[in-house]
């Protein structure tokens, strides 16, 4: 194998309602919510549940920009990390029900060895994108870093991620309460007023 991947670290799919999707994942079939975290600016939410073996999970992201079930619509238009200039966050959005990307599993200290050697291939890839739990104010927890991540496009334009998780979760990583279809509006409104606060 030309990079470091130790199996899988997440599958990620687009849902309508979050609520929805614990009550089912968590509530029905019994897959711990293990991490919840809202997206920079007011992409939406991204919830984990574990598969059973606390590495790979399923990730489940809620963007209330998302359209409805679209067949032949399937694929992020850039790299999944890449933001609009007003912050929206339409470069990675797909439709609901789709699968957004496949991240495989590496350890921390080598993402920077998987991006030089994607790009080596001559293969488009992101930046490092470092994901932390945010304060009140919406600002980064430095400690609280719990995954990095990088992000390119197989041939067909399926995005791919190399994921390397930094940190054992606890009840505190499940502190964001889902969110309902019928918010989409109001609650990017919400996260309106906290960037502006
Ligand atoms: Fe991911």
């Amino acid at each position: 194998m030309n990079f470091p991947v130790k199996g899988l670290s997440h599958i990620a799919l687009v849902v309508k309602d979050m609520q929805r999707t614990v009550d089912f994942y968590q509530g029905i079939l019994g897959f711990p919510l293990i991490k919840t975290t809202e997206l920079p600016g007011r992409a939406g939410q991204h919830f984990f549940f574990d598969l059973g073996d606390g590495q790979g999970s399923l990730a489940i992201f809620f963007f209330p920009t998302a359209k409805e079930h679209a067949p032949g619509v399937t694929v992020t238009r850039r790299n999944v990390g890449g933001f609009d200039e007003d912050g929206l966050p339409d470069v990675c959005v797909t439709d609901i029900g789709s699968m957004n990307h496949i991240s495989f599993n590496v350890e921390p200290d080598r993402i920077l060895e998987c991006k030089a050697k994607l790009e080596a291939a001559g293969i488009p890839v992101s930046e490092v994108l470092e994901h932390y739990d945010f304060d009140a104010r919406g600002n980064p927890i430095k400690e609280s870093l719990w995954l990095s991540s990088i992000y390119f496009k197989d041939p067909d334009g399926i995005q791919l991620e190399f994921g390397a998780w930094h940190r054992p979760f606890n009840e505190n990583d499940t502190a964001h309460v889902a969110a309902r279809a019928d918010e989409a509006e109001s609650w990017m409104e919400r996260m309106q007023q906290r960037e502006l606060s």
